[in-house]
């Protein structure tokens, strides 16, 4: 498997005293260096940590594939239509979430997501709908013409070492293979660390996991390049 980096907690580290510290571009460099497949970057409604100048100095500065999430709103597109990311993966948006609660309901508005799924490839952009584990969503984002779907692996990490972790898992790999059977490449990701990552080789055919919170945390105490290598070594 490979391993996109999502570097939005160095922008709200750098956020939180308003200066350019830590730098977001160099995350994205060390990412880069340190093996990632992808530099993750969500570009929220609120602007609350990545700011539209880091999409656009990331762009220019790397050559790692860009991956931004974003919500499915017209003003979304347009920026992924101008800066052309390899890859968008819709995700659903609540401002007063602290992070990506749910995966993104496709099923009550497949006609919506479909329309707007168009324009992004006409852009020659790659795009995944990050879903929860359930068929119906997985149906939905095939009927999109989505070319991934991201499986949200919140709930199975939340359920890790408890009673409900093996029913949680089990809903992730039955999605997965849905999902291949249909045609859709599979993604996972949200709440993967250290501890709960290797459970997901026993996932068939997952290509990449979007892992962010974990390896910026671990990067506080032995740098961002060791905490990913650490993860790549774990994922492999
Ligand atoms: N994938 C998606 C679509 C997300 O929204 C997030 C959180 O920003 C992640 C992966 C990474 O989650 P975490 O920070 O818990 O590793």
């Amino acid at each position: 498997m490979e391993l996109g980096v999502n570097i939005d907690h160095v922008a709200t580290l750098r956020n939180a005293r308003g200066g350019n510290e830590p730098s977001v571009l160099d995350a994205a460099i060390i990412a880069q260096r340190a093996g990632a497949s992808a530099i993750t970057i969500h570009l929220r409604e609120d602007r609350r940590h990545i700011k539209d100048s880091d999409l656009d100095e990331i762009k220019k500065n790397i050559k790692t594939n860009i991956n931004l999430e974003m919500a499915a709103t017209p003003e979304m597109q347009a920026i992924a239509i101008k800066n052309k990311p390899y890859s968008c993966c819709i995700v659903p948006e609540k401002r007063q979430e602290i992070t990506t609660e749910g995966g993104l309901d496709v099923y009550s508005q497949e006609n919506y997501i479909r329309d707007f799924i168009k324009p992004l490839h006409d852009a020659g952009i790659v795009v995944s709908l990050f879903i929860d584990p359930d068929e119906k969503q997985v149906f939905s984002a095939h009927n999109c013409n989505a070319d991934f779907i991201e499986l949200h692996t919140g709930a199975f990490s939340n359920a890790f070492s408890t009673e409900k972790e093996k029913e949680e898992f089990e809903k992730l790999k039955t999605a997965a293979a849905l999902a291949q059977n249909l045609g859709l490449k599979v993604n996972a990701g949200h709440g993967l660390n250290y501890e709960n990552v290797h459970l997901m080789h026993e996932i068939e055919g997952i290509i990449e996991l979007n892992i962010g919170h974990s390896i910026i945390s671990r990067a506080v105490f032995v740098g961002l390049e060791r905490a990913i290598e650490e993860m790549r070594d774990l994922i492999i």
